[in-house]
């Protein structure tokens, strides 16, 4: 049994994913032999209603709406943020001034500058910081990644990723501060949905050369859910024509970014194609593996995949994952790092990997605002 002292972790925005992180500490057990013990100390809310929620977990022993009243505790080592974007800088930057570790949800800033200025405060106090993206933490994504980063794809011909929302197809579905350019940015759906497309590119070093981007306005307005309507200024969908150089050839990579994509619920994908293998998966179908290999003729081959997550569970080999087995991954994965304990495991997004998104996301936004092809360094 690990009787280690535990991390003690703060909350600030207790809404979706603030209790989404509840959840997996909650069950924070099911970890098999897992270095460090995690309990949930605090939590701040504007919400008195999501104050209340967060008062049935027994170790909380903080509720406030006040956040520099959480980050004054002593009962606090790591703090999560998930608050809209444009609070992320000033939070972030209270929680590594009062001596917290922090991760951070995405963007890590509503714009570039925000992001370095996040990045280099964390340098210079010397805290731990990552950056929230989950889907990797999928074991499709992790066998993924393997072939990828292996020689057996012979010579990279394209590469696809993206991730995708449908509900903003309903112009009766209510504003909300992720639909509006003060809040959310003026990145739109770069800054919601882009890190978790950019993280295993980032990853794997795959770092575009070129962008020309085509970013796309759904309905100008949405009803604001008290009987009146509201402006809707933000860019719904996203479409990035990389190139990027592997192994001295310039391939195409193409990333998508759309709340407007019909039939799409939250699928993320990601696809390679080599000329001698390819991998392709998409949580459309979470536990396939598809892989492509050419002999005498070419074939795609489906796996199914059990429960590989990268850190050992309780739950049964054959079972699937889901959002919340995931989203527990990638806090272990932030805890472990945290504690020199990471291994050879695949690591949360690193602030710098963060920065590298939003320069992506400030090139397109030039690439489309000038119709041209925009260089990167
Ligand atoms: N990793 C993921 O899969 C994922 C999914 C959704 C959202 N996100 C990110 O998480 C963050 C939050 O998104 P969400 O969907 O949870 O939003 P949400 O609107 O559900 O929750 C945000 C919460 O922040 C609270 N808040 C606002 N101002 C505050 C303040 N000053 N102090 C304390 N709390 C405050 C709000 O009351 C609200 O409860 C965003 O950065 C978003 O991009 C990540």
């Amino acid at each position: 049994m690990n009787t280690a002292k535990p991390v003690r972790i703060g909350v600030i925005g207790g809404g979706l994913m603030g209790r989404e992180a509840a959840s997996a500490f909650g069950r924070w057990f099911v970890l098999e032999n897992f270095p460090v013990r995690v309990e949930l100390t605090a939590v701040c809310d504007l919400q008195p209603a999501l104050l209340d929620w967060f008062r049935q977990v027994p170790s909380v022993r903080l509720v406030t709406s006040n956040h520099h009243e959480l980050l004054a505790s002593t009962d606090v080592d790591v703090v999560y943020v998930a608050v809209p974007h444009h609070l992320h800088e000033q939070i972030y930057l209270d929680v590594l001034r009062a001596g917290k570790d922090l991760l951070a949800e995405k963007p890590f800033g509503i714009d570039l500058a925000a992001a370095k200025k996040i990045r280099d405060e964390a340098i210079r106090l010397n805290r731990f910081v990552r950056v929230s993206s989950e889907f990797p933490f999928l074991p499709g994504v992790q066998r993924a990644i393997q072939l990828a980063q292996s020689t057996s794809l012979g010579r990279v011909l394209e590469v696809k990723a993206g991730f995708l929302h449908s509900s903003d197809l309903d112009p009766a579905k209510a504003i909300n501060w992720k639909r509006q350019n003060a809040y959310c940015g003026t990145i739109g759906v770069m800054g919601d949905l882009g890190m978790h497309v950019a993280h295993v590119p980032l990853r794997l070093g795959w770092n575009p050369t070129s962008i020309y981007a085509q970013l796309q306005k759904g309905y100008a307005t949405r009803p604001d859910g008290k009987g009146g309507s509201a402006i809707c200024d933000t860019w719904d969908n996203a479409a990035l024509h990389c190139s990027v150089v592997l192994g001295g050839n310039a391939v195409p990579m193409t990333l998508e970014m759309k709340r407007m994509a019909p039939t799409e619920t939250n699928t993320w994908y990601f696809e390679v194609l080599g000329t001698e293998r390819g991998v392709r998966y998409s949580t459309k179908e979470p536990k396939t593996l598809w892989t492509y290999r050419r002999d005498k003729e070419q074939w795609w081959e489906k796996t199914d995949l059990g429960f590989g997550t990268p850190f050992k569970t309780i739950t049964g080999g054959i079972f699937e994952p889901g959002f919340p087995d995931i989203l527990m991954q990638m806090w272990a994965a932030f805890l472990a790092e945290r504690a020199g304990m990471l291994g050879e495991r695949f690591g949360c997004a690193t602030p710098d990997e963060a920065v590298a998104s939003h320069e992506w996301w400030a090139a397109a936004l030039a690439s489309h605002a000038r119709q041209q092809v925009v260089a990167l360094p």
